[in-house]
């Protein structure tokens, strides 16, 4: 737990980064986000197998680099990184490099050619992957008054909230831009720190690609009071920035995205890396029963991924860097044989 005195009034942005990575932070307990909730990367290592696939194509790419570095942004205990490396074609893994960056403490027991930072390295050949990342990065929260006017939200310790002084410049122009409020009670988080994050991540990389996946919205469907939510041993829970639960609040990856970005669907995505959760033949039970449980329990963990409501529906922010205009064209193309078109952002 983190000691605040609790009657302090702060906004969400300073009092969720301590209540999550200050000193006895909830990203700094020993076992980690999944003691808490399920991402993809735990749901199953067919989301590993998928990126590992994704790695292979921005290789190609790139050129079969002499060093191809994965990055795994905000890393959790490394599973991505790990799962990752595990999938690689030989020849592919014998090049990879690949790096965790977290601000929780390297995990005992993870694969040793896995290199633990504290922040992503510079100037990187290849791909940096953020899964559940930029919905931690602590946000300010604002909301309509009786007054008509959006204010800051403040909040103690114990998560009473009250409201602050109005929202103004560069805050205020965010919201015009990316989430205007009008009603009263209305509300919404201001995504300026998620930009500059991400920014600042897809800086890092020299070429290559930089992917972003969360749970996401977009401007022509905001949820109207926001999104903010605490999560704790699986539950959902009431937002207490007191260090005993997660805080989390969906991304607007639109506005995160730089030009040249494209926003898909993870359903979209996995299905174009091969995550399809089709059942496999029936024909297959009586001629293979043990391939055929294998290639069901494979399905199932597919349609979790792919889950409409659920994993399905997060958002990929795919973002080029240093690369020809037509490589995210060709890539996508190669990623998106046979995927209609609705179904991109
Ligand atoms: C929801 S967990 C996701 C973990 C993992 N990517 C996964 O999908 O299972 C978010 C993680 O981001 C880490 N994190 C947040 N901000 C970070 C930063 N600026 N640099 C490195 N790690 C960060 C937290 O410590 C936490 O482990």
């Amino acid at each position: 737990m983190v000691h605040k005195a609790s009657g302090e009034w702060r906004g969400w942005r300073a009092a969720a980064e301590e209540a999550l990575y200050g000193p006895g932070g909830f990203y700094r307990r020993p076992e980690g986000p999944a003691g808490h909730f399920r991402t993809s990367v735990h749901a199953s290592p067919l989301f590993a197998a998928a990126v590992a696939r994704l790695l292979c194509r921005v290789d190609e790419a790139l050129g079969r680099p002499a060093e191809l570095a994965f990055v795994d942004m905000a890393a959790g205990r490394g599973e991505l990184a790990a799962g990752v490396l595990d999938a690689l074609p030989p020849d592919v893994a014998a090049r990879a490099r690949p790096y965790a960056v977290e601000i929780a403490r390297r995990p005992e027991g993870l694969d040793p050619r896995v290199e633990w930072l504290g922040e992503p390295p510079k100037g990187i050949t290849g791909l940096l992957f953020a899964n559940e990342w930029l919905d931690n990065v602590p946000v300010e929260v604002a909301e309509v008054g009786p007054d008509g006017v959006p204010r800051l939200v403040l909040v103690r310790e114990d998560g009473t909230e009250r409201l602050g002084e109005p929202v103004a410049g560069a805050q205020a122009r965010w919201l015009e831009r990316w989430w205007p409020l009008s009603r009263e009670g209305a509300r919404a988080e201001i995504g300026i720190p998620r930009d500059t994050a991400w920014a600042d991540a897809v800086a890092t990389v020299g070429r290559g690609l930089a992917v972003a996946v969360d749970y996401a919205h977009h401007a022509d469907a905001r949820p109207p009071f926001g999104t903010l939510t605490g999560f704790r041993s699986g539950r959902e829970t009431a937002p207490v920035p007191d260090g005993s639960c997660d805080i989390t609040a969906h991304v607007a990856l639109d506005a995160c995205a730089l030009p040249g970005a494209r926003l898909l669907t993870q359903r979209t995505a996995l299905r174009a890396l091969g995550i399809t959760g089709a059942r496999p033949p029936l024909t297959l039970a009586s001629t293979d029963p043990t391939a055929y449980v294998h290639a069901l329990a494979q399905a199932g963990a597919a349609a979790e991924l792919n889950a409409p409501g659920g994993l399905g529906d997060f958002g990929w922010l795919l973002q080029p860097v240093g690369m020809p205009d037509a490589y995210l064209g060709d890539l996508l193309g190669k990623l998106l044989v046979d995927v209609p078109d609705h179904e991109e952002h």
